[in-house]
């Protein structure tokens, strides 16, 4: 009765802590795969960074998902603090903590996606760019420990600079033999979701409506709205689209600035994340017609990687979409967006080839 009870007590709280956990050799959890009585089947998803400001709310916002059944919160600090706290909303993904290096391939095994919003946000004054040193080692470390555990994962990365760390992320993966383009994404979506608050707000339409293409990279200028392509069909003045563009492209600064020191945008980044997270997941699981904007490797340009609207699918991006037909305006920001873009790519590429 006595060990009935002890095991029954060390199966509720496995999920908090899983490698103190020991499982006998004809364990029934072996069986059970820790999976919540009643949860549905789905994915295994892991935020790497779950303890941080997006890390937090993406946790909370992916564990609402009813596409997840298995979410796994890895961060260096607080990773059990925020476990057991979203652990106890009662949908059906189990949720498990893994703390610190030595528990990141156990947070990685069998992972059908992940999440990386680890690393430092900007600090007024600060650009991107100055954020490269840090969080470059910190995502090197990261994809290493994806392409052995989980190398089929679809890879969302979030930690910026997005324009340098997607480039980093697939020299990683090609040293270790798994790189495939179609499954490293970079998150651009908090640039669309912006785009469309934004001409929502000039047009006086529900933002749920519109839908605003955002292509070349996530930093600055590289940033282009493409407000000739908006849907539902629409005309803007020149005062309009230098005014759209100028706040889409400052978006992120505008947040930091607000914040004043306490960090950069966290709640709409969650946001934006787990739209785009939950997107691959439809693909993933063969829904059609499901095109988001995200920062991949592409033909699309002269340059190795660029943010167009992707087809996702069972494999991740399987199909990249050409620029369309686009304005004098935007020519040009395309030719400012792919010089700042291009020295990012090297930067990033060199990080590993050095
Ligand atoms: N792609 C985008 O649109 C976008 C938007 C906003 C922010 N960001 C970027 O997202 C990142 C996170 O921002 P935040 O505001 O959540 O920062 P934060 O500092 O609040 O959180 C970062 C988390 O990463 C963790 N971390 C640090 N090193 C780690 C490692 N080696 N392994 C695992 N976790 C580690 C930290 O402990 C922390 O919990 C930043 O790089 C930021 O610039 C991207």
């Amino acid at each position: 009765m006595q060990s009935e009870a002890n095991f029954r007590i060390s199966k509720i709280s496995a999920h908090l802590n899983p490698s103190n956990f020991q499982m006998g050799e004809n364990s029934m959890l072996e069986q059970a795969e820790c999976r919540a009585k009643g949860g549905a089947p789905g994915f295994k998803v892991a935020i790497l960074g779950a303890a941080g400001g997006i890390g937090q709310s993406l946790a909370m916002l992916m564990k609402m998902n009813p596409l997840v059944s298995v979410l796994h919160l890895y961060d260096v600090v607080n990773a059990h603090g925020v476990t057991a706290d979203i652990s106890h909303m009662d949908t059906g993904a189990v949720v498990r903590g893994f703390l610190g290096q030595p528990q990141l391939e156990d947070a990685l095994v069998g992972m059908d996606l992940v999440v990386i919003p680890a690393g430092v946000p900007r600090k007024p004054g600060m650009t991107r760019d100055d954020l490269f040193k840090i969080n470059a080692g910190i995502v090197r470390t990261l994809c290493e420990g994806i392409a052995k555990c989980c190398p089929n994962a679809i890879v969302n990365l979030i930690s910026n600079p997005v324009n340098s760390t997607v480039p980093i992320a697939a020299e990683v993966f090609k040293k270790a033999g798994t790189y495939d383009p179609k499954r490293l994404l970079g998150v651009t979506m908090l640039d669309v979701v912006r785009a469309n608050t934004f001409v929502a707000e000039v047009l006086g339409l529900d933002p749920r409506e519109v839908s605003v293409p955002v292509v070349g990279g996530h930093a600055g200028v590289t940033i282009l709205p493409l407000l000739s392509q908006v849907k539902p069909p629409c005309s803007f003045t020149s005062e309009e689209c230098e005014y759209l563009t100028k706040r889409i492209q400052d978006g992120g600064t505008e947040v930091v600035q607000a914040k004043a020191g306490a960090g950069s945008a966290t709640l709409s980044m969650a946001y934006a994340a787990v739209k785009f997270a939950d997107a691959c997941l439809r693909g993933l699981r063969g829904d059609a017609n499901i095109v988001e904007c995200a920062f991949v490797a592409s033909q699309v340009t002269e340059l190795p990687f660029f943010a167009t609207r992707v087809r996702l699918g069972r494999t991740g991006a399987e199909e990249i979409f050409q620029l369309g037909p686009m304005n004098e305006y935007e020519r040009a920001g395309l030719v400012e967006a792919k010089k700042e873009l291009i020295a990012s790519i090297e930067k990033g590429a060199s990080f590993i080839s050095k």
